[in-house]
């Protein structure tokens, strides 16, 4: 192995064109791929910006061209040589620098490497776990630096845009108390004070709100946050948020203001315009219509009520549900009457894991025919308000949950993005929008057996509804927002509260007692008493939108050294067990046994 010596890097892997022939240069980067053409040896050397092809011609150097021959993947050279045209027939035109090669006359073996235990140039199948052990050799597959540069340029986009909006960056806590934003809390114990403990944040929700009773007026913090909760494709147990509050504001402004920010983000990062104002939806619609909150409006099958027509009809399943305070709902899939009687089986099953008693479908046929197991139970002005209300003709292909209101919206939701994914609607590089505004203020825990805020405590009611807190509080709207991509919940915030005696009246509603409510959150309560400007804010998931810019299946691909789904880091295997004096100073107990 060798140094670096006197040689320094003139260009990058990326730079060198026909405009550069003749000209001397020092490349320095990683070996990709090595060819032994007869003779002459080829290298495709790569860094971060690319790749350059460098040639060791035995008739040019026999020396330098004998020490290349040792040359493996992942060895870590210096070069120097001149920039050459390539013969006609070899220019790569998908390579940015594919009309040139370099003709190496030194070469510096700056270090070797083992054979890495996955190619890094090919486009195989590795394990995740294996990726994730060896983070730093998958980050240099180019497509992987990629996601994370285009992060950088987000994060950039974001400063700039809030910047130059007179929003002030500043940090707020990481050893802190809990935040209720739903999740569990990671703890972390105090050693000089025994027996407590910091949470670290899920969110700095009551930080921004106490930086808005501190005049700042406009904050915002590009912010870690950690949720110990079970992990999906876009869930990690540490994430980073976009995270903002502004004071003096309604929705509008809010919306507005981040809505520039979005769009920038997009342009910055994938040159895009995604053109605001976006489309909204109110919770009421987006579950009627599509039976979640987070619509994906990418594509059609809404859902349509068939409660009253089904109440008077012949199928007795449909007829009772509708009786009982249940619902009929559909949804039409366009074109599908050829979907085979596997198809059908399938998503029956799937609608039946997910709680439905079935799954009856109706095959269109001409003159408004039906072909359908349930056929038989309507009659044909039954039929003809279905297909109506459904807006079906020949060809089409409807499906029909009964239930409960949560299982058919539930099924019928999950069952249009099943739909949309067996017919390949979900195209990744349309970009769909929706705010969802006006949801209810609380929703009931079965469990529990007590109300729950649909978004967190501090979320202000719609000012008309304020009377109703302490009578019916199930009634109640917010002042809340969510702003949806494809399906995906990207961001959400709220007005706040900034009077004490609304916050009272909410914390009971949620029967959240006043001595409780004094322990957890006592000093905001406080401060809503020192002159609290009426303020709002929302945060956006980071990670969430670059799975999204990018193109990617997971959160874990956009962020540079992620968990697993198990919450573990194979790179570092953390957690691990610590010293028993480490545990003993933090006052735990080192006898612990999985049994306690
Ligand atoms: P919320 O809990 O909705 O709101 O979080 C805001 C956004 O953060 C993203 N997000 C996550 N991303 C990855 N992994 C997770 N485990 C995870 N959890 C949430 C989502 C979500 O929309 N304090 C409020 C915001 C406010 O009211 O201003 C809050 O944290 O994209
Ligand atoms: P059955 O009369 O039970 O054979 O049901 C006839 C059809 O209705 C079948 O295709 C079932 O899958 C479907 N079905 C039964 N119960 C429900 C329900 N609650 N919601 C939707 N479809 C149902």
């Amino acid at each position: 192995m060798e140094s670096m010596g006197s040689l320094r890097r003139t260009h990058s892997c990326n730079d060198l064109g026909k405009e550069n022939v003749g000209e001397e240069v020092v490349l320095m980067g990683w070996v990709l791929r090595r060819r032994d053409h007869g003779g002459v040896i080829f290298i495709d050397l790569r860094d971060r910006y690319g790749i350059t092809q460098v040639v060791f011609n035995p008739e040019i150097g026999a020396e330098v061209h004998a020490k290349a021959h040792q040359l493996r993947s992942e060895w870590v050279l210096a070069v120097k040589g001149e920039v050459t045209l390539r013969p006609g027939d070899m220019a790569n035109p998908k390579l940015a620098t594919g009309d040139i090669e370099i003709l190496v006359s030194e070469l510096r073996i700056l270090n070797t490497s083992e054979t890495p235990p996955f190619p890094l140039d090919e486009d195989i199948e590795v394990s995740d776990s294996l990726r994730l052990q060896y983070r730093y050799l998958d980050l240099r597959r180019p497509e992987m630096a990629a996601k994370l540069i285009a992060r950088h340029k987000a994060v950039q986009a974001v400063r700039t845009y809030l910047n130059d909006n007179n929003f002030l960056e500043i940090e707020t806590p990481m050893l802190t108390r809990s935040t209720p934003e739903g999740a569990r809390d990671y703890l972390v114990p105090s050693r000089v004070n025994a027996g407590r403990f910091y949470a670290l944040p899920q969110s700095p929700q009551l930080f921004k709100q106490l930086l808005m009773i501190a005049g700042m007026e406009r904050y915002y913090q590009i912010v870690k946050c950690f949720r110990d909760e079970d992990l999906r494709a876009d869930r990690q147990p540490e994430f980073t948020q976009i995270d903002m509050e502004l004071s003096f504001v309604d929705e509008e402004q809010i919306i507005a203001v981040t809505e520039g920010m979005i769009s920038l983000l997009f342009k910055e990062t994938r040159g895009l315009d995604v053109a605001p104002p976006f489309k909204r939806i109110t919770f009421d619609q987006a579950m009627a219509r599509f039976g979640t909150d987070r619509p994906d409006m990418r594509f059609g099958f809404e859902i349509v009520d068939l409660t009253g027509i089904a109440a008077g009809c012949g199928f007795k399943v449909f007829r009772d549900i509708a009786d009982k305070g249940g619902i009929v709902r559909a949804i039409n899939a366009k074109n599908c009457a050829g979907f085979s009687r596997k198809d059908l089986d399938d998503l029956t099953d799937f609608a039946v894991q997910l709680g439905a008693k079935g799954l009856a479908w109706v095959k269109m046929k001409a003159d408004g025919e039906w072909q359908s197991p349930i056929a038989k139970f309507f009659s044909d002005e039954e039929r003809t308000a279905i297909a109506g209300a459904l807006d079906a003709g020949e060809g089409d292909l409807l499906f029909f949950g009964a239930d409960k209101p949560a299982v058919v919206r539930q099924v019928l939701g999950e069952l249009r993005s099943e739909l949309a994914r067996r017919l390949d609607l979900l195209k990744k590089d349309e970009f769909d929008f929706v705010w969802v505004t006006d949801f209810p203020l609380v929703e009931y825990d079965e469990k529990e057996k007590r109300f729950q805020a649909l978004h967190h405590p501090f979320t202000a009611p719609k000012e008309e509804d304020e009377g109703r807190l302490e009578t019916d509080p199930a009634s109640v709207y917010s002042r809340a927002y969510d702003l949806v991509l494809n399906g995906i919940e990207i961001g959400g915030g709220s007005i706040r509260i900034h009077r004490k005696d609304i916050q009272m009246k909410v914390l009971q509603a949620l029967s959240i007692e006043e001595e409780e409510a004094k322990d957890k959150f006592g000093f905001l309560l406080r401060a809503l008493e020192l002159g609290a400007p009426p303020h709002g804010g929302i945060a956006f998931g980071l990670d969430r939108l670059l799975m999204i810019i990018t193109g990617s299946s997971s959160i874990r691909d956009v962020i540079a050294f992620p968990k697993t789904q198990k919450a573990t880091c194979p790179l570092t295997e953390a957690p691990a067990a610590v010293a028993r004096k480490q545990l003993t100073e933090l006052f735990l107990r080192p006898d612990w046994k999985e049994k306690d």
